[in-house]
């Protein structure tokens, strides 16, 4: 509320000008993010990014919760949007409210994010018409890496085009303000789209999409396991980290770290 981005003024840039989301995960980097971006993604991706976890499935609700409280600390201008977790939503959309508005509660976010498609429909409308903006998140979905078989693109064939379409306008219509579309072929994302009142936001999905998002750690090369096909890297920040430490190193071995400069002296008589 003030000057920050609202889901309103998300929702006001379809058809008109691009949608710009990063993920953050703490102060720091939501400080340098905000002044540049519409909406700061506290993704559940941070449980790759920043905890080395093999998959999303293991993030819980507190670790949303912590590190959107760290984010809406670190910015003033974004919509900051809070990823929920998997299994914080899926059993009821009694469950998904009781959830949600802890995250909205204890953080000061914007809105929630959550996945899934026609069968979570019911869930973002009875969370919409109770006060907790949505944002959808269709496509590739992460949290069911178990049942999707794999992180494979979506929507090679026309029965899964249709389907992805489906979920789409499920979740405009239960009242999202916009929606993620992660991992689908460039057609489909573009009848996607076009399907919808509200703006969806690619990420390998094709410039098609009304904005763009991507993991800020991919983005600034501090996160280089694994670099997926739709990731354009604009600094390499790991690698400069490492040679930090290494420089460090071999200033504390060769005693010329501490120098006079970072010493205390007696006080002079
Ligand atoms: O968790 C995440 O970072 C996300 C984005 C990649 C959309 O869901
Ligand atoms: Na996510």
């Amino acid at each position: 509320i003030g000057r920050r981005l609202t889901v309103r003024d998300i929702v006001a840039r379809k058809g008109k000008d691009p949608v710009v989301c990063l993920t953050a995960y703490t102060t720091p980097i939501a400080r340098q993010l905000d002044p540049h971006v519409d909406i700061l993604l506290v993704g559940d991706s941070l449980g790759m990014v920043l905890y080395g976890l093999p998959t999303t499935l293991g993030v819980t609700l507190d670790m949303m919760i912590a590190h959107g409280q760290a984010v809406v600390r670190g910015s003033t201008q974004a919509l900051v949007v809070v990823d929920m977790p998997f299994g914080s939503t899926q059993e009821s959309p009694a469950q998904a409210f009781r959830n949600a508005a802890r995250v909205m509660a204890e953080t000061g976010a914007g809105a929630v994010k959550l996945e899934g498609g026609r069968e979570m429909a019911e869930t973002i409308a009875f969370l919409v018409s109770r006060g907790i903006p949505v944002m959808g998140h269709v496509g590739l979905r992460p949290q069911s890496v178990n049942t999707q078989g794999g992180f494979r693109a979506q929507g090679r064939d026309e029965a899964e085009a249709q389907g992805l379409i489906d979920d789409a306008r499920a979740v405009a219509e239960a009242g999202a303000f916009s929606m993620v579309v992660e991992g689908t072929v460039a057609p489909v994302a573009e009848r996607m789209t076009q399907a919808v009142s509200v703006p969806t936001i690619g990420i390998g999905a094709s410039v098609a999409c009304d904005g763009q998002v991507l993991v800020i750690d991919d983005v600034v090369g501090m996160f280089m396991d694994f670099t997926p096909r739709f990731v354009r890297r604009y600094a390499t920040l790991g690698p400069q980290v490492g040679e930090a430490a290494a420089a460090y190193a071999a200033d504390v071995r060769a005693r010329r770290f501490p120098g006079p400069e970072h010493t205390f002296p007696a006080r002079s008589a």
